[in-house]
This record gives structure tokens, sequence and C-alpha cells, in this order.
């Protein structure tokens, strides 16, 4: 349901569901065609700003411009389309962290599934929610919120190098009035990855939930939930996933879902509604699976949209991305060891593709970096450089000469 016929001659014609990964493909750039056909804007501006607001590839525009002309006379668009877009949303997701569609609910945003693990866990007066004193504020203020049923929410102190700090938070797992682990997959002000490994192994062991805000890291590292179980994991589609506003989803561990009771409800998340010639015999029985969470009616031509991203970033593949992500650094992390510039980010294991620099002259590399039409962000005192599939080393060997004429 998710796109007109494509126009023949164009990049992206149909039946050309693969990319021609291997036209001008070189070691320095492995995606071939990739920025010509999905991003034909790159040879114009250089866009290091994935952290914010991830670009929408070329299919994805075209479906979503589909999706409405059809939208703009409905009956183009029977319910049965609408549910199967939803349905391949589900499926997609499910195969991109390693869940099963039943697991996925699709929500507008990364908020929405922390406000659910706020609201729906079970916690009650005296329990205490642990996560880092940096992390960004959606991951904050759900929790914070608890504190008109008595729940305290503890902001433990990072690391020196303003990183979570494992160690302690792990230690403090021994608590039993700590119920949850709140973080981040990867810090939105320094692209610190979290050892989920580790933290998966911890919280099981000492049963407690954890709670995972995965917005700056699904797309851009690979993330298997059979390997690293969590008990919620929200992520927004707008930045790493390539996709609309209005997209995203959370995903709930199995054996949670049925004991979870959301707070808000649609009438969609209950199975009474599967026949919508009887929809006043009214039945309170959730559904089994993660659709119990979700607030119907939502955006399908956000998620038509969403669709597409997720089969080019299959396609391209996340441990190609991430590696790609990887190299991209490299002469930002030479030019910054010879001139002294501190790097915030991890660059081993713990790093991610977002790589924040502080130079000397903080406020006017990022002014010089702007002038010059390379598009990032300042957050937390450093310039946050957040690439993406898309961006070349000729991208990154510019934004090392405007920061060498600092
Ligand atoms: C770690 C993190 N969580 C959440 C968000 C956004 O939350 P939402 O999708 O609810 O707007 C951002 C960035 O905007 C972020 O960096």
């Amino acid at each position: 349901v998710t796109g007109e016929p494509r126009k023949p001659g164009s990049a992206i014609e149909e039946g050309a569901s693969l990319l021609p990964l291997t036209a001008h493909a070189s070691p320095s750039y492995p995606f071939g065609d990739l920025r010509r056909t999905e991003f034909p804007w790159t040879g114009e501006t250089i866009y290091l700003n994935n952290a914010s607001v991830g670009p929408l590839p070329e299919r994805t525009r075209v479906a979503l411009e589909a999706f409405n002309r059809k939208r703009a006379a409905p009956h183009q668009l029977p319910d049965r389309d609408l549910v199967a877009t939803l349905a391949e949303s589900r499926r997609l997701v499910a195969q991109l962290i390693g869940g099963s569609p039943e697991e996925i609910a699709l929500t507008i945003n990364t908020g929405y599934g922390l406000s659910l693990a706020a609201r729906a866990l079970p916690l009650q007066s005296g329990d205490i929610v642990i996560a880092s004193n940096r992390e960004f504020p959606a991951n904050v203020y759900p929790w914070m919120l608890l504190k008109d049923i008595g729940v305290t929410l503890e902001l433990a102190p990072t690391t020196n190098d303003g990183w979570p700090d494992e160690d302690h938070l792990i230690e403090r797992l021994r608590d039993p009035r700590v119920r949850v682990l709140a973080v981040s997959l990867v810090q939105f002000s320094n692209g610190y990855t979290v050892d989920l490994a580790r933290l998966s192994a911890a919280t099981r062991a000492a049963g407690v939930y954890l709670v995972v805000d995965a917005i700056q890291a699904v797309g851009q590292i690979p993330v298997d939930l059979r390997e690293t179980p969590v008990d919620l994991l929200a992520c927004g589609a707008q930045k790493w996933l390539l996709s609309p506003w209005g997209s995203g989803f959370v995903y709930v561990r199995r054996e949670l879902i049925s004991q979870l009771v959301p707070a808000i409800t649609g009438w969609m998340a209950f199975e009474g509604t599967d026949d919508f010639s009887r929809l006043t015999e009214y039945s309170d029985t959730l559904r089994g699976d993660a659709r119990r969470f979700e607030l119907i009616t939502l955006p399908y031509q956000d998620f038509a949209g969403m669709n597409e991203s997720l089969r080019l970033l299959l396609e391209l593949g996340i441990p190609r991305i991430q590696r790609h992500l990887r190299s991209l650094h490299q002469p930002v992390l030479a030019w910054a060891a010879d001139a002294g510039a501190r790097i915030v980010s991890p660059t081993g294991d713990r790093g991610s593709g977002i790589l924040c620099v502080a130079p000397r002259d903080l406020g006017s590399a990022f002014r010089a970096l702007k002038a010059a039409r390379v598009v990032c962000s300042m957050r937390e005192g450093a310039i946050r450089l957040s690439p993406h599939a898309y961006n070349s080393q000729e991208d990154m060997g510019r934004v090392v000469e405007i920061l060498e004429q600092g």
C-alpha cells in the first residue's frame, strides 16, 4: 500500500529493491550510488545532524507523497491496506531489533514508550527508579512525575568523562528499593553506548526492570534483543531510522505484555474491536500482544514512509553502517590529536556514530562550520557530529579543513 508505480528510469524504479551497492563502491564509501539515488542534496550540503533529525530518503519521500495522494480520496485506502501497513511496520521493526512483531507497539515518538513504562510497570510508594544525571529529558520527566505515587527518581552521577557510570548503576541494583534502571542505549550528548549485555545480565540477576531509550542507537548500531534481553525499549524513528516525524515504536518483552495495563488506551487495544460490525459489544479484554499499548488511530502515512526507510537500512546492513561511521570519524580524531582539541565521545567499544569534539574556541569553530553549510549541533559544551550512511570521507575532510582554519 506504500507506493504508486515508480517511474521507469528513476533511481528507484520498480523492481530495483536492492541498491546497486557495488556501483562506485570503494572502501571509503561502501554504499555505491546511495548519495545520488536516495539523498541527492548531499552534493550541496554536508549534513552531520542525524542525532537531531534524520533526512528522508527519496524512496520514503515518494512513498509519502503516493500515500497522501490516495489519502486525498480515501476510498483508495481501504481498511485492509491501513492494517497491512502497520503490520509491515511491526514486522520490519522486529527484524531490526531482534524481537517478534507481537512484541512491537507502534507509537508516535520515544516519549510515549517511556511514559508507558513509567505508568504501566508495577511500581509503588518507596520504589526507586535509577537513571544517569545526563540522560536526555525524555527519559527523565516521565519518571520524575512518579513522585505523585511516592516513587523516587534517583539521578546517578556520571563518570569524570560525563558518561554513565555503569559500575555505580550496577552497584545500586543491590538496593531492593531499586525497581527500574532507565538508560539511553546511546547518550545524546556524547555518543556513549552502554554495555547492554552487561546491564541486561545485571538487571536480570537482580530482578530489576531494564527500560531503554534507543532513539540514538537503532539504525546506527546493531541491536539484537534475543542476545541482550531488556524489558521495554522505546524508539522514535525520526533520527537514525530516517523516518517521518510521528513514527516510532516500543518493544515490550513477551512475558511482560500480559502483566502491563496501559494507563491511557485506544479503542483498537481490545480484542472486541476486531469485528467492525459489532463495535458496541464492548469487552474489556486487552489484546494479548503489544497492540494493547497502541493508541489507534496512528499516522498511517508516516508508518508507510517508515517502512520504506527501514527496508533501505536493512538492505544497507546496520553493521556496515556502523563500520562506515567509525571510519568517518578518523580524520576528525587525527585533527583533534594534532590540535589538542578535546574529544568528548568514547572512541573504543563504548563509542557510536556520534562524535563530539570541543575545540579550544568552541563558539567560533561552530560558527565557521555553520557558515560553510556544515549542519551539526552544539550540545552540552561540544560540537556534535552525527554522520550517517550517506556521508563520505570527503564530507569529513571538509570539516577538518574548516576546523583547521579556526
Ligand atoms: C535520548 C533521546 N531520547 C528521546 C529523544 C526524543 O524523544 P521524542 O521521540 O519523544 O521526541 C531524543 C532527541 O530528541 C533523544 O536524544
